[in-house]
């Protein structure tokens, strides 16, 4: 167990996605591929995709407005913003945080961005709880948001039709009741870096008037190796935070993992010896929004009433890096 002065539990959450749903069929006209194949190798039937004028910081502004709201925290009173993306608004500074203070009116708030692709709630979780559990501060708003249809290729079938925006925001506060942060994990396998890789317009290759044309500036992903890494994975972490908290699998009270792919959550749940009603699915309908996914789930399940205060959340989230996160906490304050 974690040594803490205080404990970290989840005031309010929100979310937010474009209002733009390009169905399978809509990829369908623009590269060779089908419902067919899309739904049976991912499960995912549509995804919300941004217009031009829409940025990460405009959805992750409606996402944290809600997670406000329900949480009863007035802007003033937070203290630090984390937001999680890999698609910032500005692609050096400013900080995507930084336009969030601003607009958000949170005055008094310091605030980062943080880079964990895909891992990017659980690194963003567990980094706020700490500045909770430590007494550094009372009330924190961490921000998951990324619009990665901003960086496909349109024309390449291995990667556009997966992948669609969102946003998830938690407010995090001091729980003094039943709810709170128990444990969380971490973990990088850089030898998987170049697996799913945006290739220029960061400081190793800029873009220039040589390589603006090129590809490159897309997401690669060599998908069968990242899947076969996130099959292993997402079990190994969830175990591994479980075992951390000394709990058992048996005690998941609600399982909400990364939307990448249904086989992928088939066979955690499957190791997990997890049945269907406390896995948290919701891929068919936003497809894998990456930093945003496991919050949209876990709104949605707290807004049909599946997610109940107390209960015992596992999270568990993977991508580039490669890298991976999982979480453990119970629900509420
Ligand atoms: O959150 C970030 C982490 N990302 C992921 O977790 C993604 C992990 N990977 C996956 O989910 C799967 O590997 C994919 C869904 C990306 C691909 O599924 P797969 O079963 O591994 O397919 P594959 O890559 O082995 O491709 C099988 C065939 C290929 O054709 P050939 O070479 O057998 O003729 C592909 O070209 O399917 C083809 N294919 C498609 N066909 C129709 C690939 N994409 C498509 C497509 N529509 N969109």
């Amino acid at each position: 167990m974690l040594k803490r002065q205080f404990r970290a539990g989840v005031a309010g959450i929100g979310s937010a996605v474009p209002d733009r749903v390009m169905t399978n069929d809509d990829w369908a006209k623009l590269v060779d591929t089908s419902d067919e194949w899309i739904r049976a190798r991912t499960g995912i039937a549509e995804r919300r995709l941004c217009d031009d004028s829409t940025a990460a910081s405009d959805l992750a502004y409606a996402a944290a407005q809600k997670a406000l709201k329900q949480s009863g925290v007035a802007p003033a009173e937070i203290e630090l913003i984390i937001v999680a993306t890999t698609t910032p608004d500005y692609p050096v500074f400013p900080s995507t945080a930084a336009l969030l203070q601003e607009k958000l009116g949170c005055a008094r708030a310091g605030g980062f961005d943080l880079s964990a692709a895909c891992s990017g709630f659980g690194y963003a979780f567990y980094t706020a709880a700490q500045f909770i559990e430590n007494g550094e501060c009372q009330k924190v708003l961490l921000i998951c948001a990324d619009t990665l249809s901003k960086n496909m290729d349109y024309t390449d079938r291995n990667v556009c039709v997966l992948f669609g925006d969102g946003a998830g925001a938690m407010v995090l506060a001091r729980a003094a009741g039943a709810g709170g942060h128990l444990a969380s994990v971490l973990g990088l396998r850089g030898s998987g870096a170049a697996d799913l890789i945006v290739k220029t317009g960061g400081s190793r290759e800029p873009l220039t008037a040589g390589n603006i044309q090129s590809r490159d500036k897309y997401i690669y992903m060599n998908g069968k190796s990242v899947f076969k890494f996130a099959v292993q994975i997402m079990g190994e972490a969830t175990e591994q935070v479980l075992k951390k908290a000394g709990l058992k699998p048996e005690d998941i009270d609600l399982f909400v993992p990364h939307q990448a792919n249904t086989r992928i959550i088939d066979a955690a749940m499957k190791r997990l010896s997890l049945p269907p009603e406390k896995v948290v699915v919701n891929i068919q309908k936003y497809g894998n929004t990456s930093s945003a996914s496991i919050p949209l789930a876990l709104d949605e399940a707290c807004q049909d009433g599946r997610l109940q205060k107390g209960m015992l959340v596992a999270a568990c989230g993977f991508g580039a890096g490669l890298s991976w996160a999982a979480n453990l906490f119970r629900w509420g304050l």
